[in-house]
């Protein structure tokens, strides 16, 4: 159990079986928005039973449970309060981590539990699990998407500095942003670049809140959202298409696919790169997950030289970012 000492002798890693309980209790805690609950103030358990529809003898339990991590306190007069610790939990904070704290209790939990599912058959244990892929799944359950997208845009927040200090678009007039999730990049890189126009592809159930988003945001002149699977197409022609966290999404096969129907001058892949002979936990976890979750992976230096070949465009370079991810950089073997 977290938090738990480890007793004399005891083995410290067989202690980690037990550390799926608080991220659950967290995402109770996160679905029912107990934090924003008590953000307003104090509340007595009946009132907090009463607005969220939870069990009150079960709630109780849980609140209990929660603040013996330190996620809430109960005050001398009985009342339950927020603490720092429980921060995270809140909606609207700028130390808010509730979208990932929810698809981690629900889409993740529910996706690792059938690992067994892929470690028999290299599948995604997601599709297993929930009956089909997790694209189809964002594309049906508007909570779910609603959840992703606020996780993506946060994921995004804290990578794109990084990204456009390191990004040389010299000579760009167009940039394709394959699998542009909700245009952030792709404003970001435009706002210093006046003459550059923008494309983001994306899936249909994603597209429409991007076109919707670009406009409001005054973009909508400069940016176009085209709807395709990148696997068939993607609009040709254009200078650079950049795919930023959307081939770790896919197999080899599929990801050269993807590579091979970007048809321009220049192909920028946004990734993390694995050290080869790499042993850190980070990496190796991170290139399981992508297996689980989408049945795609992480991928060293030379793999993603081979799968660039695999679709016709020669690497000429990998410049590391100050985020996680580096820039893996090609062109066409031969103009086409
Ligand atoms: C992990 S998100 C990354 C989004 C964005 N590039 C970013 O870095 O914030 C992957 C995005 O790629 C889109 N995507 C995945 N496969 C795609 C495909 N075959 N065709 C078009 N879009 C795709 C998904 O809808 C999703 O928005």
């Amino acid at each position: 159990m977290p938090g738990r000492q480890a007793p004399p002798g005891d083995d410290e890693l067989y202690l980690t079986v037990g550390a799926y309980v608080v991220p659950q209790l967290l995402y109770v805690a996160a679905r029912l928005g107990l934090a924003d609950l008590l953000a307003a103030g104090p509340m007595a358990l009946e009132d907090m039973s009463e607005q969220t529809g939870a069990h009150p003898a079960t709630l109780v339990r849980v609140l209990r449970a929660l603040a013996s991590v330190g996620v809430f306190v109960r005050g001398r007069d009985g009342r339950w309060r927020m603490t720092r610790a429980a921060e995270p939990l809140l909606d609207d904070h700028p130390r808010s981590r509730r979208a990932a704290i929810l698809f981690a209790g629900h889409e993740q939990h529910l996706a690792w539990g059938a690992v067994m599912h892929t470690v028999a058959s290299g599948k995604p244990a997601f599709d297993y699990a929930f009956g089909h892929s997790l694209h189809r799944h964002l594309a049906t359950d508007e909570a779910a998407m609603a959840t992703a997208e606020a996780l993506r845009a946060r994921r995004a927040a804290r990578r794109d500095p990084a990204v456009v200090a390191a990004l040389d678009l010299a000579g760009a007039r167009s940039i394709v942003d394959v699998g542009g999730g909700g245009g952030e990049l792709l404003i970001a890189l435009l706002s210093q670049r006046p003459g550059v126009r923008g494309v983001v592809v994306e899936a249909p159930h994603v597209a429409g809140r991007t076109r919707a988003r670009l406009q409001a945001l005054g973009w909508g002149e400069r940016c176009e959202v085209v709807v395709a699977d990148a696997r068939e197409r993607l609009p040709a022609g254009h200078d650079v298409y950049l795919l930023a966290e959307v081939v770790h999404c896919y197999d080899d096969d599929d990801a050269s696919r993807i590579l091979r129907n970007c048809r321009g001058r220049r192909v920028v892949v946004v990734e993390r790169v694995l050290p080869a002979g790499g042993r850190a936990a980070a990496d190796r976890l991170a290139d399981l997950h992508m297996l689980v979750m989408y049945g795609g992976r992480e991928r060293t230096r030379r793999e993603y030289a081979e799968l660039f070949a695999a679709a016709g465009l020669r690497l000429r370079r990998v410049t590391p970012t100050a985020s996680w991810v580096s820039l893996l950089e090609g062109a066409p073997r031969v103009a086409r």
